[in-house]
C-alpha cells in the first residue's frame, strides 16, 4: 500500500462469504493501513479472517445497509463490493449460450446480485465517503461485461448485468465528483479466479492464468493504489489495464 491510501479511515468489504471478498478483507486487515476492516456477508459469518469485523447485510433489505452505515466509526476510506452471481444449479441459473435459454426469473436473480446489490450498497456508502481526502468505492465487475470487448457473445444475463453495473459506476463517478472531488468510483475485473463462481468454467483457462483469490486480491489492491480521481468511472483489469466499457 502506498501513501495514497494511508488515510486511516475504515475499509468495508461487502461479500466476504465469497472467495475474492474474503481474500480482499484478509489482505486489508493484514496491511494495517485502515483504522478498522469490516467484512459483510448475507449469511452467518464463518471463517472470518483475523482482524476483520464481521457484519450481516442483505441488499434486498435496505435497512441492513442503513444499519452498517450507522455502525461505521468514521467515514470509510475504502468500500469494496464483491457480490456476484454467474450460476446456481439449485435455482436453475446457468450462463445462457443462446437467447433460447433466457428465463426471466433467472435473469432477475443475476441482475439482483450483479447490478442491483452493488447499486444499493453504493446508495448507502457513497454519501459516507470523506469529502476532504482520497476515498475509493470499487465494485467487482468482469471483463465479459465490457460491450466493446465482446467478441464471443453468450452468457447473456451475466454479461448484461455487468455491463449495466459498469454504466452505474460511470454514472456514480460523475455524480460523486461534484461533492467528493478526491474520491473514485471504479469497476474491477479480478482475472479468472479459483472460486465457487468460476469452478465449472476453469477447464479452458491457460496455465498460470487461474489466480488464487489471494493473488487476485493483491493485484486488485495494487491497481486501486495507483488510480487517481481522473480514473474514476472506469473499468480496470487486475493488471491495471483500462478496459472499454
Ligand atoms: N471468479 C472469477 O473468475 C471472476 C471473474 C470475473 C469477475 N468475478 C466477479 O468477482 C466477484 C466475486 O466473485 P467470486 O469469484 O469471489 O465468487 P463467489 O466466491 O461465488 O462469491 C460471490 C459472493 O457474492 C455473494 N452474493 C451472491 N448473490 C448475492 C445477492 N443476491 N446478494 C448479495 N450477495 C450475493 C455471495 O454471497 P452468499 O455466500 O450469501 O451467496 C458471495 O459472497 C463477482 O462479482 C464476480 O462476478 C469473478
Amino acid at each position: 500500500m502506498d501513501s495514497n491510501t494511508a488515510s486511516l479511515g475504515p475499509a468495508v468489504v461487502f461479500g466476504t462469504s465469497g472467495a475474492i471478498g474474503r481474500a480482499l478483507a484478509a489482505r486489508l486487515a493484514i496491511s494495517g493501513v485502515y483504522s478498522s476492516v469490516w467484512g459483510g456477508s448475507r449469511s452467518e459469518p464463518v471463517d472470518v479472517p483475523p482482524g476483520v469485523i464481521p457484519f450481516r447485510f442483505d441488499p434486498a433489505d435496505e435497512a441492513s445497509l442503513s444499519a452498517i452505515s450507522a455502525s461505521l466509526p468514521a467515514p470509510p476510506a475504502l468500500v469494496l463490493v464483491a457480490t456476484g452471481l454467474l450460476h446456481d444449479p439449485a435455482r436453475g441459473i446457468a450462463p445462457e449460450k443462446s437467447w433460447k435459454a433466457l428465463d426471466g426469473g433467472a435473469m432477475a436473480e443475476v441482475f439482483a446480485a450483479n447490478t442491483i446489490a452493488p447499486a444499493l450498497i453504493a446508495k448507502h456508502m457513497l454519501p459516507l465517503l470523506p469529502r476532504d481526502r482520497r476515498a475509493v468505492f470499487a465494485v467487482l465487475s468482469a471483463r465479459v461485461g465490457s460491450i466493446g470487448d465482446n467478441r464471443l457473445g453468450g452468457w447473456h444475463s451475466y454479461r448484461a448485468s455487468k455491463a449495466a453495473l459498469n454504466m452505474l459506476v460511470r454514472n456514480f463517478a460523475i455524480e460523486l465528483r461534484r461533492s467528493h472531488p478526491q474520491a473514485l468510483a471504479v469497476a474491477l475485473h479480478p482475472g479468472t479466479v479459483d472460486s465457487r463462481l468460476s469452478a465449472p468454467f476453469q477447464r479452458g483457462v491457460a496455465a498460470g492464468k487461474l489466480f488464487s483469490p489471494d493473488q487476485s486480491a493483491g493485484y486488485l489492491l495494487s491497481v486501486l493504489d495507483r488510480l487517481t480521481p481522473e480514473d474514476s468511472g472506469g473499468l480496470y483489469a487486475w493488471d491495471g489495464t483500462c478496459l472499454p466499457e
